[in-house]
């Protein structure tokens, strides 16, 4: 695990105060004691359960019989107030860094206006209600709040604070969702050489800037609904001697022309859309390629591939966490939309990306810095955590030639 101080320095991160610091250290603390400590209880809790609604003639076969009787259990209920409370006070403690160190980070973003690849904010944009309507994963003003004031300050607070939620994990750029989908399309696609890749929901470009490094040659575009991020994002990416582009787009119906991408991917974005912007998304991606092209969605696997328990842990975020599509998503038939989108069927599927501190051992993975690698190598995932298998599942599809 990487510490609250791993994580890559550069001028847009938010330079926290010893005290700030020391909160965000508890913050995260708190979260992997959940992890290690309290959410293993939950297994055992499982196995008395069960039994004792099996002894009154009831299987608790689905997820929704799971949550049911669990929710009734004390243990449960401290484990999930435990993790709601956690996931606060993460993101309070990286605010208070932001307002601290605000004059400062304003004038980096402002230095950076000119410098790096592309940024398109255009002047009225719709954001879409399933991104509006709630503060998404509890983050105070979520990603395109009206009451950012330099319009960058949800690029700030998620790029400090998803780094403290995945623990580390994520490496010390949090790339590590970008890297192992390109170690897999370098592995498993051998010769296919993008010449515009484009990055659906891209955030602050934490998965996006690996994508330059894969594929050093192509134009790479990532686009997000929300403006503070992708200001936030750009300038990020220009700090950091990327050239990648960044645009305020609806990844349901974008500006670009069609036909004009070799490969379109997006990493956990999905599952912050709904049910009615999926198909459209995928129609999207299909109007985006090329013919030839490949769409790639990176999230976690859907969840027929899990037992109920673990279907349960992760719903919580459904519950807790202010992610209303977390588990409907998991159960939509990806493959059909797709195909459905037009996408060859016999190319559509869903695979393991290994992550990226796993594929390392292989010495053909590609680009990932080795001390931080091997200081997370040896972890065990366990359930609820990350995707079960160890790796980030994709959707790949191919748009026929
Ligand atoms: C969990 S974040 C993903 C972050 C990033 N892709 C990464 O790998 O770190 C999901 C992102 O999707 C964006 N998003 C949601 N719906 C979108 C849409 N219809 N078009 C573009 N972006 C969208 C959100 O604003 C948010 O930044």
């Amino acid at each position: 695990m990487l510490n609250t101080f791993q994580q890559g320095e550069h001028a847009l991160l938010p330079r926290a105060t010893h005290d700030e610091r020391a909160r965000q250290n508890f913050a995260k603390g708190l979260r992997g004691y959940i992890q290690r400590e309290v959410l293993p209880g939950l297994t055992p809790l499982f196995s008395g359960v069960s039994a004792k609604a099996r002894a009154k003639g009831d299987e608790l076969a689905t997820r929704h019989d799971v949550r049911k009787a669990m929710r009734r259990e004390p243990y449960f209920q401290s484990y999930a107030g435990l993790n709601r409370t956690a996931q606060e006070l993460l993101w309070l403690s990286v605010i208070d860094a932001i307002e601290h160190d605000w004059n400062r980070l304003s004038a980096e973003v402002e230095a950076r206006a000119g410098q790096g690849g592309e940024l398109r904010i255009p002047e009225n944009f719709d954001v879409p209600r399933y991104v509006t309507a709630l503060d998404i994963h509890c983050m105070p003003g979520g990603y395109a709040s009206a009451a950012d004031p330099a319009q960058f300050a949800a690029g700030a607070l998620y790029e400090r604070g998803v780094y403290l939620y995945a623990m580390g994990y994520g490496g010390p750029f949090n790339d590590g969702k970008g890297r192992s989908v390109c170690n897999y399309l370098l592995k498993h696609l051998p010769g296919f050489e993008p010449a515009r890749i484009l990055d659906m929901g891209c955030s602050v470009g934490h998965s996006t800037l690996p994508y330059e490094e894969a594929y050093p040659d192509a134009e790479i575009w990532g686009i997000d609904v929300g403006a503070p991020l992708v200001r936030y994002a750009h300038a990020r990416a220009a700090e950091l001697g990327s050239k990648v582009n960044f645009a305020q787009m609806n990844a349901e119906h974008t500006d670009f022309e069609d036909g004009s991408f070799d490969l379109v991917v997006s990493h956990i974005m999905l599952h912050e859309t709904s049910g009615k912007a999926m198909p459209k998304i995928f129609e999207e991606c299909f109007r985006l390629l090329r013919p030839g092209g490949w769409m790639v969605h990176c999230d976690l696997p859907p969840f027929d591939l899990m037992d109920p328990l673990t279907q349960f842990i992760l719903d919580n975020e459904t519950y807790y966490n202010n992610e209303p599509f977390w588990g409907a998503m998991r159960e939509i038939d990806q493959v059909s939309l797709a195909k459905k989108a037009g996408f060859e069927a016999d190319t559509v599927r869903f695979d393991t990306a290994p992550m990226v501190i796993q594929a390392y051992a292989d010495e053909s993975a590609k680009g990932y810095d080795k001390d931080a690698a091997s200081a997370v190598a040896d972890r065990e995932f366990k359930a609820g955590e990350y995707a079960p298998g160890g790796g980030w599942e994709v959707l790949i599809a191919r748009k026929g030639a």
